[in-house]
């Protein structure tokens, strides 16, 4: 499938992330939105970085502690550093990654990067997850009877409550065989007084808005998954932890979780 135009006047997640991150592959227009983010609270950078730490210490601890193989990674992002990919065939060569985005320019930069063979990306939205597990090439490079992680990192707070994210996930989660794993992280504005709350309306303009949510709405998420040590956690201390001086920095949950038999 060919991706949709891209709009640089709509600032959108994907790019507003790669500003965050120092990218290249932003508009004013994004810049616009991250630099009120910023102004609202400068940690929102240095969250956004432990985000990227977590989902590279998740994906290498799955690959060489638990032996899995297969990466389905929804809400992929713009191709930065240490892609999923990337990391996983560090110690994996025969890892198999499947990108999905909703976003155009993800798909364009995306298929730019990738060399064919086990990694692909696709173009499909979280808001149709069972859309997303039927489509031909995940059915093609994902074994489902195989152990399997699906990642829903930085991905999950664009999804309205009226959209059902609890059982767009859940959807999800069933199709995880045992011994398949879930990855997420989710902004909260818990433990801040009303900044990043201020957030929410900076997403006004872009093509996702954004819904934080509090631990208690988060941890449904995982459903019946058992939560791997540290549990969930504020992102920089997700294991191993970043030495963080600042007891400040909050931002965004992570956790990773097995299905049991
Ligand atoms: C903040 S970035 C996270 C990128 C990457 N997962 C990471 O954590 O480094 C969020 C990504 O989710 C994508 N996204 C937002 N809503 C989506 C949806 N409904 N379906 C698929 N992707 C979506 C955006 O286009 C963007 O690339």
């Amino acid at each position: 499938m060919e991706p949709d135009a891209i709009d640089p006047s709509r600032p959108a997640p994907a790019r507003i992330y790669d500003y965050f991150l120092g990218g290249k592959d932003n508009f004013e227009s994004d810049r616009a939105v991250a630099e009120q983010l910023i102004a609202l609270d400068p940690e929102v950078v240095r969250a956004v970085r432990e985000n990227r730490r977590f989902l590279g210490a998740a994906v290498r601890h799955l690959v060489r502690e638990e032996g899995v193989r297969q990466f389905l990674d929804i809400g992929a992002g713009l191709p930065t550093q240490d892609n999923v990919h990337q990391v996983a065939h560090r110690d994996a060569p025969d890892a198999r990654v499947v990108y999905v985005d909703n976003d155009p320019m993800v798909l364009t930069h995306g298929r730019a990067l990738l060399d064919g063979g086990n990694t692909t990306i696709v173009q499909a939205d979280l808001r149709d997850a069972a859309g997303i597990l039927d489509h031909p090439e995940v059915q093609k490079l994902i074994d489902f009877t195989e152990p399997v992680a699906i990642l829903l990192v930085a991905v999950l707070h664009f999804i309205r409550d009226e959209e059902d994210p609890a059982s767009l996930v859940a959807t999800l989660r069933d199709a995880l065989p045992p011994g398949g794993f879930l990855v997420l992280t989710h902004g909260t504005a818990d433990g801040v007084d009303g900044k990043l709350k201020a957030a929410t309306e900076a997403y006004r303009p872009a093509s996702s808005q954004l819904s934080l949510r509090s631990r208690d709405e988060v941890e449904p998420f995982f459903g019946d998954l058992e939560l791997l040590a540290p549990g969930l956690t504020w992102i920089q201390d997700w294991w191993p932890p970043t030495p963080i001086t600042s007891t400040e920095q909050k931002g965004l949950y992570a956790a990773v979780a097995r299905k049991n038999p």
